[in-house]
């Protein structure tokens, strides 16, 4: 009887570890489970694993493409879809995967590990791209029709949108994600 519980909380164990979570605005990012210095920034939809848990921070392991050694991890090689932002000076260690040249660029795919706080994170990214879509929709097409996403390339979205965003309803905590579904729907993304 007992280890048949016991196992039954090896395979909870198991399966609680390493999550794939999203988050849903802009966190802080920290290089350890209780200091309070934020070192950088995680972006809503941005794809994490939770590999643990302590107190009130979750440690989190964020991949992405690296332009050669700038403190940014992005979606894609190429285009400034921001992961992650951090502070150049927080001297954060990403771990090297792969690397390609684009444009004589350097990309390095890259993984870092850093924590942030058990909260505004969630498994289910499509429910956020459709909140996205929906302000978006709802928002940008009360003045002048609805322009198309793929009118723009995913470097154009953000500044298109930041001036157009105040004149909307959209809340500041919420234009990073409707930023983050223009550009991974835009022109010359597949
Ligand atoms: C309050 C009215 C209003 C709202 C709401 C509005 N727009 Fe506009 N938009 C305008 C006007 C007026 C123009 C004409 C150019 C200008 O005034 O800047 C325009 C122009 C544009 C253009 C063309 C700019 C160009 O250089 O080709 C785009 C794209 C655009 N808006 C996107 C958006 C998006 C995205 C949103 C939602 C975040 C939005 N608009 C919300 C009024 C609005």
């Amino acid at each position: 009887m007992f280890s048949r519980i016991f196992a039954f909380i090896a395979a909870m164990g198991s399966l609680a570890f390493a999550q794939t979570q999203y988050a849903t605005t802009v966190k802080p990012l920290y290089a350890d489970a209780k200091s309070e210095k934020v070192i950088g920034k995680l972006l809503p939809t941005a794809k994490v694993e939770v590999l643990k848990t302590d107190g009130k921070r979750v440690l989190i392991s964020i991949e992405g493409f690296q332009e050669e050694a700038k403190p940014a991890i992005y979606f894609v090689a190429g285009k400034r879809i921001l992961n992650a932002g951090f502070d150049g000076k927080a001297g954060v260690k990403f771990e090297k995967l792969d690397s390609q040249e684009i444009d004589e660029k350097i990309y390095n795919k890259v993984k870092v590990q850093v924590w942030t706080d058990n909260a505004d994170l969630v498994n289910d990214v499509e429910a956020l791209y459709a909140q996205a879509k929906d302000m978006y929709e709802q928002n940008c097409s009360m003045c002048h029709g609805l322009h198309p996403v793929k009118e723009f390339t995913a470097n154009q979205w953000p500044s298109m949108f930041k001036a157009m965003a105040g004149r909307t309803g959209i809340e500041k905590k919420d234009y990073f994600l409707v930023i983050q579904y223009l550009q991974k729907n835009a022109k010359d993304m597949q």
